[in-house]
């Protein structure tokens, strides 16, 4: 799915433009007849609420969205992992009002997804962007800004200030989008996003080619939104960043909603640590030790042998004194790797049952 000229959907129509199974929006434009129908404030809202959604692309034999209902709180950062094809991106899709779901509701804020109200207030990073490459990164922004219809006097700061936020730099901003990079262009994904200013933001794989230093900085920003009370979607494959940032997380699997985990629960935090040991040194104590160690931090022993354990902790704090009462019993600890987080392990006890994307890469 492509998101055209980005996020700031303001379509004359009130809908979207469709060409084959894509949506291409190419022509946005400011609706004044909009001016009355705001988003409610009220903060018992549910920011997001998708009930029985289901849709089956034209020419397609198997369903993209099998079903799915899903509520996300104002102020929540809400996570979609799951596999290539799974139906995220045609969820999102779906939430933004882009893509007409066969069946099922979306309200946002109490409002349909396609009201233009309810636009106006969403910011979207696309999967797949279609810039204007012939402008530069300012023209772009500034062109959104208008989109956003953000008052005209604060344009050139509240540009330069998403420029900024993404950490692109002063000598690129006026250079055409063809010559940038594309880590260069996912930056500039991201400060579209942010230009208006938006309550509820759907990022569509926000870390795609960025660098390390990206990655923080969409983590940061994230966190930053969450402070300043903005909702959020994240769909991702990171899932260590998944778990940075997000309060809950949906496993989409097969067009299904196949687990919600609550990320603050403490169950889905757990992780294992490999401890290794030089065997030499525990003259055969190893076993007393390593019982007497996990019943004094709480910490359970997955499995152990003569020179490593691994241990599954709740969280760093529970590592660290497992280290530390270890070698205060003696044991000479080398080394302390934290291994796959319980994101990738649900990921990937989710993901065996069977093939990857129904319909997706595997369907010859
Ligand atoms: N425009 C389209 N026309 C026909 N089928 C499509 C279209 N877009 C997606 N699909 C199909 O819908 C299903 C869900 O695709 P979707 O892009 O939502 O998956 P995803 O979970 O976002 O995958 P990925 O992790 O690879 O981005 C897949 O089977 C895919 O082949
Ligand atoms: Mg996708």
């Amino acid at each position: 799915m492509r998101g055209g000229e980005g996020n700031r959907i303001l379509l004359a129509s009130g809908k979207p433009v469709f060409k084959g199974h894509e949506i291409v929006i190419k022509h946005c434009f400011p609706i004044t007849t909009m001016l009355n129908d705001n988003v409610d404030d009220n903060s018992s809202l549910l920011a997001v609420e998708a009930s029985g959604l289901k849709k089956t692309y034209p020419g397609s034999d198997v369903a993209a969205l099998s079903g799915i209902s899903l509520s996300v709180r104002q102020g929540e950062i809400f996570g979609l992992i799951g596999p290539n094809g799974a139906g995220k991106t045609t969820l999102i899709g779906c939430l933004l009002g882009l893509l007409r779901p066969d069946s099922g509701t979306v309200k946002i804020f109490g409002k349909p997804a396609d009201s233009l109200a309810v636009r106006q207030i969403t910011g979207y990073v696309p999967e797949r962007s279609d810039f204007e490459y012939w402008m530069t990164a300012r023209q772009f922004l500034q062109y959104h800004h208008g989109l956003a219809r953000r008052d005209k006097r604060d344009r050139e700061r509240e540009v330069a200030e998403a420029l900024e936020s993404v950490e692109l730099s002063k000598t690129v901003w006026n250079r055409r989008l063809k010559t940038y990079s594309r880590g260069m262009l996912q930056r500039l994904n991201i400060a579209q996003m942010l230009i208006g200013k938006p309550r509820l933001a759907l990022l569509d794989e926000p870390t795609l080619g960025l660098d390390p230093t990206g990655v923080t900085l969409v983590r940061n920003l994230v966190k930053k939104m969450q402070d300043d009370g903005m909702t959020a979607i994240v769909n991702s494959h990171q899932l260590d960043e998944v778990e940075r940032v997000c309060d809950r997380v949906a496993f989409i699997k097969q067009g299904k909603i196949a687990s919600v985990q609550d990320l603050h629960s403490g169950a889905v935090s757990d992780y294992f640590l490999l401890v290794r040991w030089p065997e030499s040194q525990l003259n055969g104590r190893l076993t007393s030790l390593v019982a007497e160690v996990a019943e004094e931090t709480k910490a359970s022993v997955d499995e152990y042998h003569h020179d490593w354990g691994r241990f599954s902790v709740r969280d760093n704090k529970m590592a660290s004194l497992l280290i530390r009462k270890l070698i205060e019993r003696g044991v000479p600890v080398e080394e302390a790797v934290p291994e796959r987080a319980k994101l990738e392990e649900l990921f990937a006890n989710e993901s065996s049952s069977d093939q990857t994307g129904h319909g997706g890469i595997h369907d010859e």
